[in-house]
């Protein structure tokens, strides 16, 4: 058994060390926030926080994760996290919703370490989370607005 940490609270899994988290969360834990998209680290659709940063579940292998604190969209509270939510929900970003789990934890992580983001470094944050309905100027904006929300 492996004992991870997923939204603070300690949770044993029977998958092999060498499974990727992403499938542990999904198909053992029932938590389908995390979406999977394409398996190889190129969408960020599978996004969660790993001790606070951005990763790609469908890479991180659950025997490298003990003592790791892993969060996922359905944990994602803090401050940062919920100014996101808010500005999501206030300029409606999302359209199929699929790809905007890794896209608010991909934004979250962002804000908790640059309050008061610019344009390139939005662009930069978030270059690696693809969006087939292109809410790309809408995902742009909302940072912005979360920015102001946390700002208060
Ligand atoms: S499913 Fe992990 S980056 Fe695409
Ligand atoms: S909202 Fe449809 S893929 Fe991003």
């Amino acid at each position: 058994m492996i004992t991870l940490t997923i939204n603070g609270a300690r949770r044993e899994v029977s998958a092999a060390p060498d499974t990727p988290l992403l499938w542990v969360l999904r198909d053992e834990l029932g938590l389908t926030g995390t979406k999977f998209g394409c398996g190889v680290a190129a969408c960020g659709a599978c996004t969660v926080h790993l001790d606070g940063a951005p990763a790609r579940s469908c890479q991180a292998l659950v025997g490298d994760l003990e003592g790791v604190a892993i969060t996922t969209i359905e944990g994602a509270d803090d401050a940062a996290a919920r100014a996101v939510r808010a500005a999501w929900v206030e300029l409606e970003v999302p359209q199929c919703g699929y790809c905007q789990s890794g896209q608010i934890l991909s934004a979250a992580a962002l804000l908790a370490d640059t309050p008061k983001p610019t344009d390139a470094d939005i662009d930069a944050a978030m270059d690696g989370n693809l969006c087939r309905c292109a809410t790309y100027a809408r995902i742009r904006k909302a940072i912005h607005r979360a920015a102001e929300i946390m700002e208060g």
